[in-house]
């Protein structure tokens, strides 16, 4: 493999409601960082994995993964993105192309993976998986006055894994003022292109308490 894999694990999960650290809740019976991490060890172009934790549970989450495949823990920060940077800082400077995973999309598919890191290697710079928006969507004020329906068609809604040239996400991250809710926005700051492939329903995001019901299906049709 040529490729190193970022996994941002250490969010607290404060939207699914009281509990463990998000990457630590279970999905019929194991920790989601756990679904995550199988899948990600899969994909042949996978050659390092990088989770950053929780500070508080880094030791715990090397001991849960260990027996899953080989990984590097590192302490999380405050923000996605410092949590991102903390992992990204230990990937060894020979390593061309970086992937950024969420672990809170424990069931992406090793097939992703591949598509997301064959894109790169064909030649772009920043790759993003994504799908089409099925809801209308409206813009609207504080008040809930709508202003106006934007044109769907050219929406995506964005996933991870997202694939890097390894110096264009070190030099997004390094240029990053504000913070930004996925890498790639990063890099579009650059004014680098950022090429989209197609998605999986399977990368959904466990968000909200649904998500999590939504998945303990889907990893169903997945196992
Ligand atoms: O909160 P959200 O669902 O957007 O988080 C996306 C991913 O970023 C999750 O896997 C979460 O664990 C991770 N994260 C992190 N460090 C933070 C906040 C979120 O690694 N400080």
């Amino acid at each position: 493999g040529d490729v190193a894999v970022v996994v941002p694990a250490a969010g607290a999960g404060v939207r699914l409601g009281p509990g463990a650290p998000k990457a630590l809740r279970l999905l019929e019976g194991e920790p989601l960082l756990v679904h995550a991490i199988r899948r990600t060890a899969a994909a042949p172009s996978v050659r390092m994995i990088v989770v950053a934790a929780p500070p508080a549970e880094v030791e715990a989450v090397h001991d849960l993964l260990a027996p899953v495949a080989p990984v590097v823990v590192v302490a999380g920060g405050a923000e996605r993105q410092d949590s991102v940077a903390a992992a990204l800082a230990v990937v060894p400077g020979d390593v061309g192309i970086v992937l950024v995973h969420d672990a809170a999309r424990c069931l992406a598919p090793a097939e992703l993976f591949e598509r997301v890191a064959a894109a790169v290697r064909d030649g772009a710079d920043a790759v993003i998986p994504a799908l089409p928006v099925v809801d209308t969507i409206k813009e609207v004020a504080a008040d809930g006055t709508v202003l106006g329906t934007v044109d769907r068609s050219v929406l995506r809604a964005v996933q991870t894994p997202q694939g890097f040239r390894a110096g264009t996400l070190r030099a997004a991250h390094a240029a990053a003022a504000d913070s930004h809710t996925d890498d790639a926005g990063a890099v579009e700051k650059l004014g680098r292109p950022v090429l989209c492939v197609p998605g999986s329903d399977f990368a959904m995001k466990i968000t909200r308490p649904i998500d999590l019901a939504l998945a303990t299906h889907l990893l169903k049709l997945s196992a």
